[in-house]
């Protein structure tokens, strides 16, 4: 790589790690694996030690992922909660052993335990009492989640025994058992609600549930494994911790004090099968040093202690033929090719089918048909391809070039620029595209429309009875009744539940015609700025692109649903069939016109509204907000840390800056 691609190269990392984090810490639905996730950061800490003047302070190599969660009151750990140094390699455990051998210079003993795979947890007690149990977050700060964890039966509220520390501090693991996360997942697919991609989600989405008896019917667990104090009974980590199991915390049985590295490597292969046995997730093993004073001698590096080191499992993964690449079309076109695989056992289930995500990885793998291939799970519910056994490829072997046209109508395929996908653009015809729509219309947090389901929305297309989501207000109970499947009973609660969707809220509407990158949340928005359908397909270009949070792709989207005619065509019967079509005039209705003529700049952070909510309120009140400082700005409603060169133009144009609590003062006022 030359210098220029070194730099691209970083910039993209940081990019993808970005989104990454997001998906993995606010959605708690990662798609990538752990080990994908940590060699993508390696290779960015790698190419930003050799750029250093590449340096950009909120790179995701220097912020340790937060969990924190705004509805949870945040606590400073009174010691910080650190990660572990991370390797799959047992040159780097030898390494590990090395040095702590070298620094120390005496005889040491090693503690082996799990690395168990759930959310970490900082458990405070004072006089034998739990009275704090507090979230990583960022490492400094967590979230108090106490009245949550409290529900979980396995952490002792009150300790037996004696001889436990004044106050400390135990922490732990809190997991999701693989039976409890199945039911759940379960569950959750009849309500057709997301499932969660592994027991760590499972577990971390639970722990941070606004309703601690969601929790408590979520039958979680806990492992402890570190005990902090100022006066702890034995200097042994190990002994420590069979202390702890006599007051009455779940300890792993699964520890062992070794000295040598083979007994370190013998203890690691020995988990590396038996675990998966166990009831809950692992995904590694931790090595510890385990006298507490040699711990303190070895010391830490900025993010980890020296004393210790986490070895993690290479995924799971099995060795399998592929039998050929199917095409699946999804509801906005997306192709998304399947590889079919000679069955295979993995993790305990059977995998007869992996995504294989786009072309780009297609080729990048150079796959052939006949190929033996890696299929990994790592922790993932969907396996997917990860290598190709080159040396085993049969002779004169098909290479799988990725398709030119639609497996369902014979299109031709296009592809966007910047992305991976490719799509067939024969909406209107195309029979996955038009029951994808359907099914999307009907979901839940769409149209809500109960009695219909996917199965139902193919029957009824298969009979010619819906073409797209404006027919279904058409549907006659007799029409359907006649069907095989649907007696009168079914048939009157369908037409019932299409009777009631009308009552649904035009921002859901939006959402549910399935406008290309226009989701929930990107709906709620649209529909408050422009209040109407109407208002909406009138819209430019520019005047999408002024509201908040709508880019250039979100706006394009918009405005080539509304160029198809087709598209308004549904719309009108939709209308007419009494569908809501304008906002609610109460969610938009002025409350006076105190700023009217006024336009106000937003700067800083707030603490009594959110910044939307003060958007809202100048509007509500006859005013303007206006993104940057000029002439005509009428004041400045400004929070903390406003930025210094807003500052700077604000006093040189003299225009007065009024902090929160003076504003709503004046829009309070009679
Ligand atoms: S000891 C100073 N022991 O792994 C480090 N951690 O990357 C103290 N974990 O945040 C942690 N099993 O959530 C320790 N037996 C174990 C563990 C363990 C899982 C997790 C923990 C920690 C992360 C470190």
């Amino acid at each position: 790589m030359t210098e220029t691609d070194e730099i691209k190269r970083i910039d993209q990392l940081r990019e993808e790690l970005h989104l990454h984090n997001y998906n993995y810490y606010v959605l708690n639905a990662p798609v990538i694996s752990d080990q994908e996730f940590d060699r993508m950061m390696r290779e960015l800490q790698d190419l930003e030690a050799r750029h250093p003047e590449h340096f950009d302070e909120n790179s995701p190599s220097v912020r340790v992922g937060s969990d924190l969660n705004k509805n949870f009151t945040q606590v400073v750990h009174r010691y910080p909660m650190l990660s572990l140094g991370n390797t799959y390699s047992q040159a780097e455990v030898t390494e590990f052993y090395d040095r702590v051998k070298k620094s120390l210079n005496e005889d040491f003993e090693i503690c082996c335990e799990m690395k168990f795979d759930g959310t970490s947890i900082s458990l405070t007690y004072e006089d034998g009492k739990l009275v704090r149990a507090v979230t990583r977050g960022d490492g400094v700060k967590g979230d108090d989640v106490t009245d949550n964890v409290k529900t979980i039966r396995s952490i002792p509220l009150v300790l037996h025994g004696s001889g436990y520390p004044k106050s400390f501090e135990m922490r732990g693991e809190i997991l999701m058992p693989w039976d409890v996360f199945e039911e759940l997942n379960r569950e959750r697919e009849l309500r057709e609600e997301p499932l969660f991609a592994n027991p760590r989600n499972a577990a971390s989405g639970t722990l941070k549930s606004q309703n601690s008896a969601v929790v408590a019917s979520r039958k979680l667990d806990a492992y402890l494994y570190y005990m902090l104090g100022e006066d702890l009974p034995h200097d042994g980590h190990y002994e420590n911790l069979q202390e702890a199991e006599k007051w009455g915390f779940k300890i792993s049985h699964i520890a062992r004090k070794v000295r040598t590295l083979q007994e370190i490597f013998d203890f690691i292969d020995y988990w590396d099968v038996e675990r998966k046995n166990l009831p809950v997730a692992t995904d590694g093993i931790v090595l510890k040093v385990n006298s507490l004073r040699q711990q303190r001698n070895l010391g830490y590096t900025a993010k980890s202690p020296r004393w210790a080191i986490a070895y993690k499992f290479q995924a799971e993964r099995a060795l399998t033929r592929l039998l050929k690449v199917t095409y699946q079309v999804g509801r906005t076109g997306a192709i998304t090719p399947v590889a079919n695989l000679e069955p295979v056992q993995l993790s305990g289930t059977v995998v007869r089918r992996a995504s294989l995500h786009n072309a780009d990885i297609i080729a990048s793998l150079d796959l052939h048909i006949g190929d033996m291939v890696y299929v990994e799970k790592g922790g993932e519910i969907i396996p997917k391809i990860t290598g190709v056994d080159l040396a085993s490829r049969p002779a004169g072997s098909e290479k799988v070039i990725f398709i030119t046209h639609c497996p369902e109508c014979g299109s031709k395929l296009v592809r966007y620029e910047d992305e991976a996908a490719h799509y067939c653009t024969n909406e209107t015809a195309c029979p996955p595209q038009i029951k994808g729509r359907i099914e999307h219309f009907i979901s839940r947090r769409a149209m809500n429309i109960e009695g219909l389901g996917p199965e139902t929305v193919d029957l009824f297309y298969q009979e010619g009875l819906i073409h797209d989501v404006a027919d279904l207000y058409d549907l006659k109970a007799a029409d359907i009744s006649r069907l095989e499947r649907l007696g009168e009973k079914s048939a009157e609660n369908i037409i019932s539940g299409i009777a009631r969707s009308r009552e649904v809220p035009y921002e859901r509407v939006l959402f549910a015609l399935g406008i290309r990158f226009v989701g929930e949340t990107v709906a709620k928005k649209v529909a408050k700025a422009f209040p109407s359908i109407d208002a909406l397909a009138a819209a430019t270009l520019d005047d999408l692109i002024h509201v908040d949070e709508i880019g250039g792709r979100i706006a394009q989207s918009i405005i080539q649903y509304f160029a198809n005619g087709k598209n308004r065509e549904i719309i009108e019967r939709l209308r007419k069939a009494g569908l809501k079509m304008e906002a609610d005039p109460s969610l938009t209705a002025a409350y006076s016109d105190k700023l009217q003529g006024k336009s106000v700049v937003i700067s800083g952070v707030f603490t009594r509204h959110s910044r939307d909510e003060y958007k809202e309120l100048i509007e509500r009140h006859g005013g303007k907000n206006v993104g940057s400082i000029s002439r005509k700005t009428s004041f400045i409603l400004a929070g903390d840390n406003m930025g210094p060169s807003k500052l700077e133009k604000a006093r040189a144009l003299n225009i007065p800056i009024i902090d929160e609590t003076r504003f709503l003062d004046m829009i309070n006022e009679e």
